[in-house]
């Protein structure tokens, strides 16, 4: 058999899809290992997350910009990554766009998550964009990143029905659901070599 797959995570909230794969991984369904999970955001809780499960946990301060990271940062984040000898790259609600450096450092290796059934609903809240535009579906999308917002090759979609009298927090909770049993999903084609 061979080795398992090693995943580097990027994310910048709770970290709740960190932690669904995670948990596939201890499961035995997921031959992967965390070997590094990486956020823009100094007390987000997917760092706590990662220290509680052992896994190497960076912060990387990510400059001026709002959308984007500082090219230092960006390459600090490259630099982290190959130091820890990372295959595929996860972004877990990572929320600013990925730029050249990264981009040329892991081509066709870097994956999102984003809560929309794409190409409906790119960027920022996807399910209160279902919402506002009277959706009867939501769901999620994990694709391949690319230079575009949310515009990389699909891999896999799950879909919810959008119910009457969801609020946002609902609809999103019910898109989570999802993401959390997708992801690991997906990772686990890669893991397999397939
Ligand atoms: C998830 O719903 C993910 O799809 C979304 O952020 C949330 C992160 O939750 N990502 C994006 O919107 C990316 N554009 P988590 O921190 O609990 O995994």
């Amino acid at each position: 058999m061979s080795a398992p797959l090693r995943l580097g995570i990027l994310g910048s909230g709770k970290g709740s899809n960190f932690r669904a794969i995670a948990d596939a991984i201890a499961a035995g369904t997921l031959y992967a290992e965390a070997r590094v999970v990486i956020s823009d955001v100094a007390d987000a809780g997917i760092l706590d997350l990662a220290r509680e499960r052992g896994v190497r946990a960076e912060f990387v301060a990510p400059g001026k910009f709002k959308t984007k990271l500082e090219p230092e940062s960006e390459h600090r984040i490259v630099e982290l990554l190959r130091s820890a000898d990372v295959e595929i790259v996860v972004l877990a609600g990572w929320m600013r766009m990925i730029k050249t450096p990264l981009l040329e450092a892991f081509p066709r290796r870097i994956i999102n998550i984003h809560p929309s059934l794409l190409p409906k609903f790119p960027g920022l809240a996807a399910w209160e964009q279902a919402l506002a535009a009277g959706a009867s579906e939501a769901g999620c999308t994990v694709h391949y990143v690319d230079a575009g917002m949310d515009t990389g090759e699909i891999l896999a979609q799950a879909r919810v029905p959008v119910l009457p009298g969801d609020t946002s927090a609902t609809l999103h909770a019910r898109i989570q659901v999802e993401e959390h049993r997708l992801y690991p999903e997906v990772l686990a084609r890669f893991a397999r070599r397939e």
